[in-house]
């Protein structure tokens, strides 16, 4: 559309004044903001920007592909791609508080980062995915944090980087708007929120590869059956799979199983702050418990997470 036109032609003027000729670096998440940031920033300065991207080995599905291909084969931009897998479960491994698994992943991401952006000499400026909201909210400091929040938009400031916020001055709604406009793919524009710390913190207990496999396994039939559904994309903030850390009886043919249930977490939202569970269509809710465990080793049943925000949060960690 025509104002989505402007708002691009108007940002991409103010980037390149803001940057002149130096070199700029983005860390992608494979989320809309972080996205959208760097494909208004590619428009503007091209190869002066280089990405990066952190595997921590707790992302869903297919998310390190789509970023992949959608960064550096679509849009041809420098983009550095990081398996760091193997320092997060290590420092994982034996830890189940919720608020210390946040710690490590944040720690961890950061420093990861940190060694990635000196490779990147040069570089002077740092993209964030900032929209208006996070303007405001970091304002007007809300009453006591709930969880410690990571999110690769909350880089450390002491990094030494000057700010480069493209999205500052908008709405989500926009952000995606103009996602379309700039060619991302839909798989990115209308990608449901995910938290910073990714699949840990919807594993109950210890994070471990396998579990993590696991609940990656379910969270993909959730998301492939939602969509299959058709439901309103609006309707729906998000909708996601949660492995707990106990198990229970079943019985899969003449044998006894023992096994983890998944709960099956799916919200209506405008702006995550409260939140009401979904009431997914009865046949929608069956087939994603059949194919759950039918399909996810380890899992032998399938419950719904009836609960709003509040009292209950969103993520169960
Ligand atoms: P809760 O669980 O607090 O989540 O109701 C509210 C919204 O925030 C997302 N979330 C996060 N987003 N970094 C993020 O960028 C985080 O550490 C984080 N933790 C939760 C959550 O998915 C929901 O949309």
């Amino acid at each position: 559309s025509w104002t989505n036109y402007s708002i691009i032609e108007d940002s991409i003027n103010r980037i390149r004044s803001q940057v002149g000729n130096s070199h700029v670096i983005c860390a992608l998440s494979g989320g809309v903001d972080s996205s959208v940031a760097a494909a208004l920033v590619h428009r503007a300065i091209g190869d002066q920007l280089h990405c990066v991207y952190v595997d921590t080995g707790l992302m869903r599905h297919g998310e390190s592909k789509t970023v992949e291909a959608t960064f550096r084969e679509q849009f041809e931009i420098d983009l550095l791609s990081i398996d760091a897998s193997d320092k997060f479960f290590s420092h994982l491994e034996g830890v189940t508080d919720p608020e210390a698994k946040r710690k490590i992943i944040g720690e961890d991401f950061i420093r990861t980062f940190e060694a990635a952006a000196k490779d990147i000499s040069g570089a002077k400026f740092l993209v964030q995915g900032t929209l208006y909201p996070d303007v405001i909210e970091s304002g007007t400091k809300s009453a006591a944090r709930i969880k410690s929040h990571h999110n690769v938009g909350g880089l450390p400031e002491d990094m030494d980087f000057e700010l480069v916020e493209p999205l500052r001055e908008l709405f989500k709604d926009e952000v995606r708007a103009i996602g379309e406009e700039l060619g991302l793919p839909e798989a990115i524009v209308w990608r449901q929120p995910f938290p910073g710390p990714g699949l840990a913190v919807r594993i109950v207990g210890e994070v471990t590869r396998e579990r993590v496999e696991i609940v990656r396994a379910a969270d993909r039939i959730v998301g492939e059956e939602v969509l299959r559904a058709d439901l309103d994309k609006k309707a729906l903030w998000q909708s996601f799979a949660v492995l707990a850390d106990i198990r229970s009886v079943g019985v899969m043919g003449d044998e006894r199983s023992y096994a983890y249930p998944i709960i099956l977490r799916a919200v209506e939202s405008s702006d995550a702050m409260t939140a009401d569970w979904a009431r997914l269509p009865y046949e929608l809710l069956e087939r994603i418990s059949s194919r759950i465990v039918a399909e996810v080793q380890g899992v032998n049943r399938v419950v719904y997470d009836i609960t709003s925000k509040p009292p209950a949060t969103i993520e169960w960690e």
